[in-house]
């Protein structure tokens, strides 16, 4: 989706990840429709709600997308990858396009992902004064004890960053399973605090982002439409 306006050329190389040369190409064969003009000139600012089409098929979509994925383990939570598969490559041919993704994933983790186009929703999503959970299911490899709780509600300091993590909420659902609810997400951030306590994550699964919840009718690498509720609930 366009945000305000853009350059036409940008708009089509960034759509259909060609160089700017071969969309120079493209409009002298006349391919290339704006609001119904054929496009000659590649500078031409397109907006918005401006209607491209490619051979008649339109590029353009004046509504922006929000998904959510479960995503499986081995995946990167990125748009392109050099080595692995992407949760973009699964998704139906052409859906990715132009999707970021607000909150990624460890490639090993599985669970809520949220993909969209719009980023003044996902802005929206990582200020940190709205204090929007995360909540996560974790399987340790050794057991937990009440000590745990407390040291991850005190915060841990990472001196990398050189930052005192928020207040999560541990909870201990079993010997080696923990929830734990937390409102921001610094580099494999659950792991390291577990790491404290030498405790290895076995598996780690994102269930909600504030009130959206992963739906369990999705299969690891389904994916669906947000409602309109949940869209709403994730925005200011
Ligand atoms: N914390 C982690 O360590 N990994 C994730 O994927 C998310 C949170």
């Amino acid at each position: 989706m366009l945000s305000n306006s853009a350059r036409l050329d940008r708009f089509l190389s960034v759509r259909l990840g060609i160089k700017r040369g071969d969309v120079r190409l493209l409009l002298a064969q006349k391919r290339i429709e704006v609001d119904g003009v054929f496009a000659t000139d590649i500078s031409q600012l397109v907006g918005k709600f401006s209607r491209i089409c490619l051979d008649g098929e339109v590029l353009t979509s004046r509504q922006a997308r929000y998904l959510m994925m479960n995503k499986p383990a081995g995946v990167v939570s990125a748009t392109k990858d050099d080595k692995h598969k992407t949760v973009v490559d699964l998704l139906s041919s052409g859906e990715g396009a132009g999707l970021h993704i607000p909150g990624r994933l460890d490639f090993n983790t599985t669970g809520l992902l949220l993909l969209t186009d719009d980023g003044r929703w996902s802005r929206q999503l990582s200020l940190p004064e709205r204090n929007i959970a995360k909540v996560y299911t974790a399987l340790l490899a050794q057991p937990l004890d009440d000590s745990y709780i407390a040291a991850f509600a005190a915060g841990m300091y990472f001196s990398y960053e050189d930052v005192t993590t928020r207040p999560v909420i541990l909870e201990i659902i079993s010997d080696y399973v923990a929830r734990l609810r937390l409102v921001e997400g610094r580099y494999h951030q659950i792991k390291r605090m577990f790491g404290r306590f030498q405790n290895e994550v076995l598996a780690l699964h994102r269930d909600a982002i504030g009130s959206v919840v992963l739906d369990p009718g999705l299969a690891p690498g389904q994916y669906r439409n947000l409602t309109q509720d949940e869209i709403l609930a994730l925005a200011c």
